[in-house]
């Protein structure tokens, strides 16, 4: 069911993730910008937060617990005339794959940055992860009611470190105690901290309240207009400017500019790599691919959500589509989106939107549905795992529980299962160590399972190809111990030891070693 091209909503979408490093403040921002988009009534719902909101689930208390937000989400709100979709990422590094394959499925992303502390060591890794695709970055230098580092060497430390000239749109007027608000530079107009708007520079009201902050302020902004890098807009959506905002994002200082111009300048749709072609937003012909699974998101319904981004053409409930991978055609009639702590059902999505289909099990990441083009994404890798352990379970009579859960949880990618060819073992791997509780405590908490994990003989895995079949069977003939089959039957060989893969490595010149494993 295609409706007509260029479709203006498409056009009006604007889709990003907030990078950060820990506790500069994302999930501060995120619950100011939800107040901006009305899409929440009172700060403070947003998930993942140390603080004390009480808990909808078990697998938050976790979150509680830990400090730390581990599920990502997606949240539409419209500001003006756009509609914004927000992609939460978790900040905790253990989790790095999950915001890696968040950050495939954004236009933008919003770059938050402690002005106490500057570039942080997670920022520059996410923004190593942005480069890879050019994203454009918009960026929040927060916290400005504390004192904090110059402006000038913070935006120095941008430009040096993570290799993006800084072009400011607001400066901010003092820092701390004396911090009064900030100038907009495209505006020419002070914000005030008090809500007050003073326009022009040179205003002489200006001095009346803010004294000798005034002058300091024009003397600023004179040698930024000397020396600083202008906004040039094809230079930011080429991913090689930043603009730059300053405010204190708990006063909710800063962010409305900030948001103004987000949905002015930042990046509409675009076009996404499939193997095939290029998918351009505003085709007609509906095109979509999975880049996240969630297991059991409400407690009271146990399901399974994969997460899809829109590429190309309009998603209308009950439509049919084609899911390429299984070559099936599935009709979806109750896609849902996250309106803040809400679910609802969605009757139309555009290119830009996530949208999120109910998974029984057959749904992968990196699947791609469309109206029935075979058409492939790319770009969307999952990692070996660095960590890998035994499932223990303490009570022998849990398998099938065991198994099931850990199938459903390595769905979403975070960790990944691993059932070795001649051994009944579950190995699980991860990439950070934390993975190991989360699945212990969500096994326990959704699947009633109490499992351990254990040291496990195993220190690294490559998924292995080989286009002689030949070739293969006698190397798995002959590797049998070292193989496993990985959550979606793919042939892996799970190294007892690094030297062990390099010698196997060398040994089977003809076999296809791969560190990560493209959907
Ligand atoms: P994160 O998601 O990036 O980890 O950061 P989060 O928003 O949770 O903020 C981390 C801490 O920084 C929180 O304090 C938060 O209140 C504080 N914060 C955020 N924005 C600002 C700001 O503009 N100015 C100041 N001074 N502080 C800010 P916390 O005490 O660690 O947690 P909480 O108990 O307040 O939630």
């Amino acid at each position: 069911m295609s409706t007509t091209a260029k479709s203006p909503e498409g056009h009006r979408r604007r889709t990003f993730a907030i990078i950060s490093h820990p506790d500069a403040g994302k999930t501060t921002v995120t619950e100011k910008l939800l107040l901006f988009g009305g899409a929440i009534q009172l700060a403070g719902t947003v998930k993942g937060r140390k603080s004390d909101r009480h808990a909808t689930s078990d697998w938050m208390a976790l979150e509680k617990e830990r400090g730390i937000s581990v599920t990502s989400s997606v949240m539409q709100f419209p500001y003006r005339d756009a509609m914004v979709n927000l992609l939460d990422t978790p900040g905790h590094e253990d989790f790095s794959e999950d915001t890696y394959r968040t950050l495939t499925a954004v236009d933008s992303a919003l770059m938050v940055i402690d002005a106490a502390k500057g570039v942080e060591e997670r920022t520059i890794k996410l923004m190593d992860v942005c480069r890879l695709r050019n994203t454009p970055i918009i960026t929040f230098m927060n916290k400005l009611d504390r004192e904090g580092r110059d402006p000038m060497d913070l935006m120095d430390e941008v430009e040096t470190v993570l290799k993006m000239d800084c072009a400011p749109i607001t400066w901010p007027v003092g820092m701390g105690q004396r911090f009064r608000g900030v100038f907009h530079l495209l505006e020419d107009c002070v914000y005030l901290a008090n809500g007050k708007q003073i326009d022009g520079l040179a205003n002489p009201e200006l001095d009346e309240i803010i004294g000798d902050q005034a002058q300091e302020l024009r003397d600023e902004i004179d040698l930024l207009r000397e020396a600083g890098n202008a906004f040039d807009r094809s230079a930011y959506l080429a991913g090689q400017l930043t603009p730059v905002f300053f405010g204190s994002a708990i006063n909710n200082f800063g962010l409305k500019p900030l948001l103004d111009c987000f949905v002015e300048m930042a990046p509409m749709p675009q076009p996404h790599e499939a193997t095939q072609r290029v998918v351009d937003p505003d085709e007609a012909s509906f095109s979509g691919f999975v880049f996240k699974i969630q297991a059991n998101m409400d407690p009271n319904h146990r399901d399974r959500i994969a997460f899809m981004r829109v590429c190309s053409g309009v998603y209308t409930k009950g439509m049919k589509l084609r899911h390429v991978r299984t070559g099936k055609d599935v009709r979806i009639a109750n896609a849902i989106t996250f309106l803040a702590s809400d679910r609802d059902h969605v009757e139309n999505a555009y290119a830009g939107d996530i949208i999120g289909l109910h998974n029984h099990g057959t749904i992968q990441i990196g699947d791609t549905f469309t109206e029935g083009e075979p058409l492939k994404f790319t770009g969307i890798p999952n990692f070996a795992p660095e960590l890998f352990r035994r499932a223990v379970l303490k009570d022998p009579m849990r398998m099938k529980a065991l198994q099931k859960g850990l199938v459903e949880l390595c769905e979403e990618g975070a960790s990944q299962l691993f059932r070795p060819l001649t051994r009944n073992d579950l190995i699980v791997g991860a990439v950070g160590s934390l993975q190991f509780d989360v699945v212990a405590f969500r096994l326990k908490h959704e699947y009633g399972v109490d499992c351990q994990f254990e040291p496990v003989g195993v220190a690294t895995a490559r998924w292995v190809h080989c286009d002689d079949a030949r070739m293969l069977a006698d190397f798995k003939d002959r590797q049998s111990d070292n193989l496993a089959l990985d959550v979606s039957g793919e042939l892996a060989y799970i190294a007892p030891t690094r030297v062990n893969l390099q010698l196997t490595e060398e040994r089977w010149a003809d076999i296809e070693f791969y560190a990560t494993r493209e959907h």
